[in-house]
Parts: C-alpha cells; structure tokens; sequence
C-alpha cells in the first residue's frame, strides 16, 4: 500500500493525553464556567464533516458550544477556497473577529480548512490578521489539541500547514451535527485535476478508508437510530484506490446495503468518468440506497470539457444518464454546471442549456467559473466580460426552472417518503423534508415530526420542490 499512512494507537493515545492537559488547564483557567467554543464550517459536506471531529475534539477537551462569536472563547473557521467569493466572505469575517479579541484578550481564534492548506492565503493571514492564534491546513485537523495546548501554554502563534499527503486518521471523537442525519466519510482527496478545480491542491491524493472501518461506522449509526447517511468522497465512485483488500465502490454500496436497520443511504460526488452501469445496477436493485444521482456534468460542450480535463464527452455522459433513467424509472438526477468557463462561447453554453433539457435534472447546482490560483485554468485566455456570463448565468437558471416545475408536476399524485428535517416556508405551518430523490417536500404537521420518515402524497409542484398531505 505505498504512501498510505493511518494514525496508530500510540499517536491516538498521545492525542488522549495532550486533551487531558488541556481539559486541565481549562479547569485552572475557567473554574467557575465551562469554555465555550464557536465552530463555523464553510464549504461542502466534506468540510462539515471535518468540524464535526473537531467540535469532537473540543467537547473532549472540556467546551461547551455557543452560536455567537461574541460568546465564545476559542472560535474556529474551517474555510472553504473553491471559488473566490468564498474565499471573500471568510476574509471579510475573520476582520470582523477583532473586536471579540480586544474585549476578551483570551478568546483563541483559529483557522483551518482549505483555505489555508494554499501558502500564499497563510501568508496573508499571518501579515493582515495577527490576532489569528492557529492556523491549520487540512490535513492537521487531528493535530488541533496539540496546537491549541501549545496557544494555552502561552505561544503566540501556531501553525500546521504541511501536506501530509495519503495520511488517513480514524477513530477521532466526533460530535454530529444531527440526530438523524450523518455525514461518513469514505475517501478522502482528488486525483483528477479538473483544470478549473483548486480541491486536489488543498486536499491531496485520494485514499480510501478500509471497508471494515466504514462498516462499523454504518453499523453504530443505525444502531443509534441514524435515518439517512450520506457517504462522502470528492470522487466517491473512484473509492478503493490502494486498499489491500480489493473493494470497489459498487461492492462497498452492497455491504452497506446489506446492513441492518432502518436508514436509507446516499453518496456524493460521483464522476461521470468512474460512474459504471454496474453502480447503477447495484442503486436499482439496492433497499437502502436513494434513488438520486448527483452526476455533475460541468459542461454540455465537448471542446470545454476536454478544457477542463473531465475525461468523457457528452455521448458517454448521456448514455449513462440513459441507462439510470432505464433501470431506476423513479430515479432523480442532479448535477453541478460551470457557466463562463475560460474560453468558452456562447455557442458551448447553448450546448449545456442543450444537454440540461435532454437529461430534464430534478435540480442543479449552478456556479460563475471562478480563477482559482495554482489551477491550470487560471492560465487560460478568458477574454468573456462578467456580464455576459452573468447573463448566461441567468438564463441557465430560468431554463433549470421550468424543467424543475415541469418534473415536480408529474410527481403529483405519487406518494414520497420523507425525512423530516425541519419547517416548511414561514408562516405555513408545514414542516418539511427530503424524499429519497432528494426532493424538497413539505406538508401540513408539527415539529414532532422531525427527524422522522414519512409517507406523503403531492398534491402541487413548485419550481424548489413540492407539496403534499402526510399519510397516515
Ligand atoms: N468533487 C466534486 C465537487 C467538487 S467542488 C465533483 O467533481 O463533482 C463542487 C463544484 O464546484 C464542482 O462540481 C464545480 O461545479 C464547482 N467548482 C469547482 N471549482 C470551481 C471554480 N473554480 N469555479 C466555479 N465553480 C467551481
Ligand atoms: Fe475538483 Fe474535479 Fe476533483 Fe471534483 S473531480 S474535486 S471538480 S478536481
Ligand atoms: Fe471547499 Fe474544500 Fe470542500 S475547497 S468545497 S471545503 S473540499
């Protein structure tokens, strides 16, 4: 297994002993109230599921949890670097943290994640905003209680960068965000370099936990009563990469399905180039796995996808999509789309509105192509003014629209079961959820139903999702 490294018991058993000197030095520091800590994870499920161990880490150590900085006596933003405006909102709210320092000259502020794991955004950390005490890149978050022992032993400031690349750290605490709703991890990084994409730079190789690792973990959740787990990966179809034992991921969507209990399952992000007949195959004869794909497809021109290195054409995209819409008829497609690529015409952009009304996708993620530095796209010609993308943008989203009404209509009439997760639209009195398709529903009920499957049948479509009354 070259270049695989997991954590041993000795390095866990270390961090043990590091968390215990901490809880102790937060007794002496804080005798009469538990610390608080405020923990802010921006980004995509990978990043949450990251502050999720370290929320983990820090209920080991003795915090408590606020929603407000102003509270807080050590704050966390694990950031996000995968497109600028991200990247500009976290800027704007690690300026804002400079007041909470000056009254409280003890509140700890880190920051970790991706933005930080590229050099030239911690070098500005460090020369514009030295009240920040620790820095952490990706692939250190499990060195956290190190670093923060070393912040309450009186050092200034502490960083850990490094690329520690292929290491994988299991058995963390972790403290979920959700009762019914986990997030597990199954890989971790990209080898893909899609030219536009800052992920493999910031999270590294990919690897892949051991299969009986994930088990245990889907096991344990189902056992607490979990509903729905979605299986995390940035290329999750490519999962078993180096393992010793041979496990794809279509075989490791078997044994997960074949735990017992009572939860359904999904998986993000799959790559169209790894995505297999047999994986759908699996989904279709599957008890517990949704039947949602989210396939993003980024472009509907083949010129622009060779641009961006994604390693199929369209052909082969919509074949796919063809088969899944074959052998799962109730099946529901998603997919992420690029606007305004470097290079790109309004003649490929119409090649994607093209595509989007062939595959008819319950819903998209859309974004503005934004220069990510380092990338190989940041060097390409991109001589298309901001407006005209922003008018593309537009139009793609109106288009989506109209194919996503037209899609909920035929849901009329069906009955959809629902993991309610929260209320509906303000002042209706309805709560609301996702169906296994990963469908918007909301009905008439009250919050007890939270957390909770339920049958309903839709009596209206709307654009974001649809309506319905709950069977009883
Ligand atoms: N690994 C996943 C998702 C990674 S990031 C995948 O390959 O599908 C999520 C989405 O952000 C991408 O699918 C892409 O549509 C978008 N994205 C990534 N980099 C971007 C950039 N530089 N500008 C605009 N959108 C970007
Ligand atoms: Fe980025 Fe492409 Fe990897 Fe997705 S597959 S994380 S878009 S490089
Ligand atoms: Fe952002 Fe890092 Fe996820 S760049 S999208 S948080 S992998």
């Amino acid at each position: 297994m070259s270049g695989r490294i997991e954590l041993n018991r000795k390095d866990l058993a270390e961090q043990e002993k590091c968390m215990e000197a901490v809880r102790k030095i937060l007794l002496d520091r804080y005798p009469n109230r538990q610390p608080l800590a405020f923990v802010h994870s921006y980004g995509c499920q990978q990043n949450v599921s990251d502050g999720e161990k370290l929320c983990g880490m820090l209920a080991e150590m003795g915090y408590g949890f606020t929603n407000q900085e102003s509270q807080a006596d050590c704050i966390l933003f694990n950031t996000c670097a995968v497109r600028e405006n991200a990247e500009f909102r976290i800027f704007g709210n690690v300026g804002n943290l400079k007041r909470y320092k000056r009254v409280n000259p003890n509140l700890i502020i880190g920051l970790c994640g991706c933005m930080m794991q590229q050099e030239h955004v911690a070098k500005k950390i460090r020369e514009s905003y030295p009240y920040v005490d620790l820095i952490f890149g990706t692939h250190a978050s499990h060195l956290f209680p190190f670093m923060l022992k070393k912040r309450l032993e009186g050092q200034k400031h502490v960083e850990e960068i490094e690329n520690h690349n292929g290491l994988i750290v299991e058995d963390l605490p972790v403290l979920r965000d959700g009762a019914f709703k986990a997030w597990l991890p199954v890989m971790y990084g990209c080898d893909n370099f899609c030219t536009y994409c800052i992920v493999p730079y910031v999270r590294g190789r990919e690897r892949s936990r051991r299969p009986e690792k994930i088990l245990e973990e889907v096991e344990q959740l189902a056992k607490k009563g979990y509903k729905e787990i979605m299986l995390l990966g940035q290329n999750v179809n490519s999962y078993g990469k180096g393992l010793e034992e041979p496990v794809d991921f279509t075989e490791l969507l078997r044994r997960i399905d074949d735990v017992e209990g009572d939860f359904r399952v999904r998986f993000m992000t799959s790559h169209p180039k790894d995505c297999t007949r047999e994986m759908i195959d699996t989904i279709a004869q599957s008890q517990k796995l949704c039947h949602h794909i989210h396939l993003p497809v980024q472009s509907g021109s083949n010129r622009i996808l060779r641009q961006m290195n994604r390693c199929y054409d369209t052909k082969q995209y919509l074949d796919l999509i063809a088969y899944a819409k074959e052998k799962i008829p109730d099946v529901t497609l998603s997919s992420d789309i690029i606007v305004g690529f470097p290079g790109e015409t309004y003649e490929d952009f119409c090649r994607t509105l093209d595509l989007i009304r062939q595959v008819e996708y319950d819903f998209l993620f859309t974004f503005i192509y934004s220069k990510r530095v380092g990338t190989k796209a940041a060097q390409m010609e991109d001589p298309v003014p901001a407006q005209e993308k922003s008018k593309w943008f537009r139009a793609l989203l109106e288009e989506q629209s109209t194919i996503g009404q037209k899609r909920n209509e035929k849901r009329i009439g069906t009955v959809l079961q629902v993991l309610v997760d929260g209320s509906g639209k303000e002042g209706t009195g309805r709560v609301g959820g996702k169906s296994g398709g990963n469908i918007t529903v909301e009905f008439l009920g009250d919050a007890s139903l939270i957390g909770q499957l339920v049958n309903v049948k839709i009596t209206q479509a709307h654009n974001w999702g649809v309506i319905g009354e709950k069977l009883e």
